[in-house]
């Protein structure tokens, strides 16, 4: 099987959109690839978190991904910062990365630019260490957004270096495995364009019924449609495309016929989605209750992901060690 790497940044809770842009494709490739999915907790210290939130917010990205059915005897789910062999890799990519090409990724500048007071070195080489990410298991693919294209020119590059300042054929180039192919694009309910984090217009797969419902209530439309048959504005295509995604055909036909012959009643619309969010939710909230009330067996988890990782890069390091030229005894 080829081995998938994914990092993902622990930013909090589990929104719908994460869920049908990535988590979903996750679940699939676990049946299909040697998975490798971490919770990039290094990658969070560029902009400083404290203390108590490290843990916290690993452990909340941990707990979703279990309830939302990523499998631990699939997937090798683990946190970053307990596989200490990633840091040695990164150490040795850095010393054949160089300052210009890491100032000029855009990624870089862009974080620069919004803090423009801790420009740490961390940020600068943010690249190396996602590529010592997926090198470490000299992983083929990677299923990343498109956001991540450049990282992943980047980790292509430390790895095509490598082999060539060593003469050796040791690396593969990770591929890039666009997500947005597969994904189902989750509009936002304010009227904007997607659902997400900053733009504050989430629904969390840990919302309950009553929060979904004043959260869907909300949701912007307009004043109707004013002739049979016409084309949905963008506002009330969101809703449609909410109910293609967790209602059932019968529902989503329902509506759309109201649409079309203009009888159409938002209110009882909206009602309606609400219910079926809280119904697609309602499994995964109840696991994550679940899950995050018992600490001890997602300790274990977490320890069976890490010693998993572990045996991988620590095969990976060895192998690194020697062609770099330190003796092994
Ligand atoms: N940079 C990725 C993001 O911002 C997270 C990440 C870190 C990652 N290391 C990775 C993704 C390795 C894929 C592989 O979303």
């Amino acid at each position: 099987m080829e081995t998938v790497v994914s990092g993902i940044r622990p930013t909090g809770n589990l929104h719908l959109g994460n869920y049908f842009g990535a988590v979903k494709s996750f679940l699939q490739m676990q049946n299909e690839y040697n998975c490798y999915f971490f919770i990039a907790d290094w990658h969070s210290l560029t902009t400083r978190p404290k203390p108590e939130n490290i843990v916290n917010s690993a452990r909340t990205i941990l707990t979703e991904y279990l309830a939302c059915g990523i499998d631990p005897d699939k997937a090798t789910i683990y946190i970053q910062s307990d596989v200490k062999e990633v840091l040695e890799l990164y150490l040795y990519l850095n010393m054949n990365a160089y300052l210009g090409e890491m100032e000029r990724c855009t990624t870089f500048k862009e974080k620069a630019r919004k803090q423009p007071d801790n420009v740490n070195a961390g940020l600068l080489t943010y690249p190396t260490l996602m590529a010592a990410d997926i090198l470490i298991h000299k992983a083929v693919k990677v299923p990343v957004g498109k956001d991540q294209e450049q990282n992943m020119e980047m980790a292509r590059k430390f790895a095509r270096r490598f082999n060539t300042v060593y003469g050796v054929d040791f690396f593969p180039e990770p591929a890039s495995f666009s997500l947005a192919a597969k994904a189902v694009k989750i509009p936002g309910l304010d009227g904007s364009g997607k659902m997400g984090k900053s733009e504050g217009n989430c629904i969390y797969l840990m919302d309950d019924a009553e929060t979904i419902r004043k959260k869907v209530m909300k949701a912007v439309t307009d004043a109707g449609p004013t002739a049979p048959n016409s084309e949905k504005p963008e506002v009330i295509q969101n809703l449609f495309t909410f109910l293609d995604i967790v209602s059932s055909k019968e529902t989503y036909d329902f509506f759309n016929e109201k649409w079309n012959d203009c009888s159409i009643r938002y209110g009882d619309l909206k009602k309606q989605l609400a219910v079926d969010i809280a119904a697609f939710n309602a499994p995964i909230r109840e696991r994550i209750v679940e899950y995050s009330a018992n600490t001890e067996w997602l300790d274990k988890i977490a320890h069976q992901g890490a010693e998993k990782a572990h045996e991988s890069a620590a095969k990976t390091i060895k192998e690194v060690r020697e062609i770099i030229g330190f003796r092994t005894y």
